[in-house]
């Protein structure tokens, strides 16, 4: 008889976004005269045409590849020198990191959750509450955590409450943590850190041997040049951090599928022995046996997001959605809510009207407005309260939820 890995059982229900797309469909179902007027700020994926730079790459790459003479197969499992350098030179230029140390991927989603294959039982893990649930399940499916208690938090991991009152962003903690997620700008508060919050960070990584894991794939949205871009501009990130970054949402490549993992040389975790290891060695040679790289017209594509062409469209992506997210954060203002995000992330984080939890509001929004929203629960224990809107979306449909907001609330 197969045995299952009996750790999935300790999940919560659905993964949160199949679990609103099933009550979406029900509701659809049951109301389908309504379905066409559905207006979904729920998941945060992009909604623009890939830029044209980025089309023109990956049609010229797929052509290469219907050629004999400029034909290519396997690609080189940790990406393509072309790509890494692309990286290292615009988003690490005088950081202390070099195109060796990227490691491309088919996305951030993948990486937070793959990352796990390479440390061992026993670590004491730190999640932000409320956080971006794939690094909460995935520790439940390898096995790190306990059971659930009924405010759906689990044995094992250390919660680091986020609330209005810290900014969103977590204090340190009390105790002795190996591993710690963090992501700024936040999914889902849309709060950004300081660079004094992030050194704090750093300090006590270094201080207590930890690793954090910092995840950077809304840093296009940062607005304020005050606010660090990645956690190496940090002193001392290099010796404890590594990054996740996507082309997802800059480049709009929910679908296309790319990101990658920036891990300095100077990274190292111990050995049960007691040895101290590369965590890049380890990332190499698990990419080597478990993946074949992205493929070779998407990161073509995702290269030329770097070429001045690219990256002018990718800025127009940014401020069309940054847009979107002003609009939002007005109108919630207007009807007297309490706003935060959506300043340096394309998330808005809305606490919910006085007797209302965030299930209630989803349902209201739901039902009332015809527009999709995201529980604050949904994300943990400490989103209860609130609600995330996406500003993913096209200006029409901003601007008619906004309309719909200001009816209904
Ligand atoms: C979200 O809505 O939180 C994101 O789209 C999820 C993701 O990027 O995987």
């Amino acid at each position: 008889m197969a045995q299952i890995n009996d750790n999935f059982l300790k999940l919560k229900a659905g993964y949160l976004f199949p679990e609103i797309g099933r009550r979406v469909s029900a509701f659809t179902e049951a109301n389908p005269d309504k379905a066409a007027s559905l207006i979904r700020c729920g998941i945060g994926d992009v909604t623009e045409p890939l830029p044209l730079a980025v089309r023109e790459a990956m049609h010229k790459a797929v052509d290469e590849l219907g050629n004999r003479d400029t034909f290519r197969g396997y690609g080189p499992e940790q990406g393509y020198d072309f790509l890494r350098n692309a990286v290292a030179d615009n988003f690490y230029q005088d950081l202390p990191l070099t195109a060796a140390d990227i490691f491309i991927s088919d996305g951030s989603k993948c990486d937070t959750g793959n990352i796990l294959d390479i440390f061992g039982p026993g670590n004491k893990i730190a999640v932000t509450d409320p956080v971006y649930p794939v690094y909460v399940d995935t520790n439940v499916m390898i096995g790190n955590t306990g059971e659930a208690d009924e405010d759906g938090r689990y044995e094992g991991l250390v919660y680091l409450p986020c609330t209005a009152e810290n900014n969103f962003v977590p204090a340190l903690p009390a105790e002795k943590v190996d591993i710690i997620y963090l992501c700024y700008p936040n999914n889902p508060t849309g709060a950004s850190a300081t660079r004094d919050q992030l050194k704090a960070w750093v300090d006590y990584a270094i201080e207590n041997d930890s690793i954090i894991l910092y995840d950077a794939a809304y840093e296009a949205f940062i607005q304020d040049s005050e606010v660090p871009r990645s956690i190496y501009e940090i002193e001392g990130a290099e010796k404890c951090a590594l990054e996740f970054r996507s082309f997802s949402k800059n480049g709009g490549f929910t679908g296309v599928r790319c990101g990658f993992i920036a891990i300095p040389e100077t990274v190292t975790g111990a050995s049960s022995t007691g040895e101290r290891i590369s965590i890049k060695s380890l990332w190499s040679r698990r990419t080597s046996t478990k993946f074949n790289g992205a493929s070779y017209p998407v990161q073509r594509g995702a290269e030329a997001i770097f070429s001045e062409a690219g990256k002018a469209q990718v800025s127009a992506l940014v401020e069309h959605y940054m847009g979107n997210a002003a609009l939002l954060r007005e109108a919630c203002t207007e009807i007297g809510l309490s706003v935060f995000g959506g300043e340096n992330a394309p998330y808005v984080w809305v606490a919910c009207p006085e007797g209302l939890t965030s299930w209630d509001m989803f349902d209201k929004m739901l039902n009332d407005a015809n527009v999709v929203i995201t529980p604050g629960s949904g994300f943990g224990a400490a989103g209860e309260g609130y609600f995330r809107i996406s500003a993913f979306n096209s200006r029409e449909n901003v601007i008619e939820v906004c309309n719909r907001l200001k009816k209904h609330l």
